[in-house]
């Protein structure tokens, strides 16, 4: 397995050069595209679909992990996945029955995974935390990309990855929200092994290239705990 992940996401991209931005960020070595789907109701923001994600299929081979922050997500999942998602992200607070959308989502052919707010504690995902195969923790109150990281969170990510070690499993711990080069270190040594970065990637003042490798530079660093 990689060891590190760093999930491209387009929130901040330049939608009228979608797909060469795409294309430019796999080449830099961009491991997943990250798709914010938003809905104006669980976030204040509205932003894409399955339509979007169906370009994207187009656009790259590589996965695709969709983050969908959306009320009542089980109605959109299989438009999703047939517009080629590879991952489906949920969040634990729109889900009832978070272990049967799990299973839904497997059943549909991709990754299940489930994320939280920054508010909502790691307790909540204890019924998912056996059928994950990624947990998504935001370091930002989702709705856009640009804000700062939230540097109170990290305590949860160690706690979330000591549960995962308990378990037994091998999903993936990924950050969303404020990544950079300044931050990405510090996810990592609370226990990530994915991280999503918008602003740090497709804002980059020498471009996406530089971005990326920005982001890569800074996980060279010797981790504090090995
Ligand atoms: C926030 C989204 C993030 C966002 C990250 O609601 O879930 O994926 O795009 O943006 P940056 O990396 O700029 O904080
Ligand atoms: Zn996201």
């Amino acid at each position: 397995m990689t060891p590190y992940i760093i999930a491209a996401s387009i929130l901040s991209a330049d939608f009228t050069r979608l797909g060469e931005q795409i294309a430019e960020a796999e080449s830099a070595g961009a491991d997943w595209i990250h798709v914010d789907v938003m809905d104006g109701q669980f976030v204040p923001n509205l932003t894409m679909g399955p339509f979007i994600v169906e370009a994207c299929r187009r656009a790259t081979k590589i996965p695709i992990d969709v983050h969908l922050m959306i009320e009542h997500p089980e109605n959109l999942l299989e438009a999703f996945a047939k517009a080629g998602a590879s991952h489906l992200i949920v969040h634990v607070e729109t889900c009832q029955e978070i272990a049967s959308t799990l299973k839904l989502i497997k059943s549909l052919g991709c990754q299940a995974g489930v994320t939280l707010n920054p508010s909502t504690p790691a307790a909540a995902l204890e019924p998912a935390l056996p059928l994950a195969d990624l947990i998504l923790v935001l370091t930002v109150h989702p709705g856009y990309s640009g804000q700062e990281f939230m540097g109170e969170v990290i305590p949860k990510i160690t706690e979330i990855r000591h549960r995962l070690d308990t378990l037994g499993s091998s999903a993936r711990l990924e950050v969303d929200g404020g990544i950079s080069p300044q931050t990405i270190s510090r996810v990592r040594d609370a226990g990530a092994d994915a991280f999503v970065a918008a602003s740090a990637i497709f804002k980059h003042p020498d471009g996406i290239a530089a971005g990326i490798r920005a982001l890569k530079n800074a996980l060279t660093t010797k981790p504090l705990i090995p």
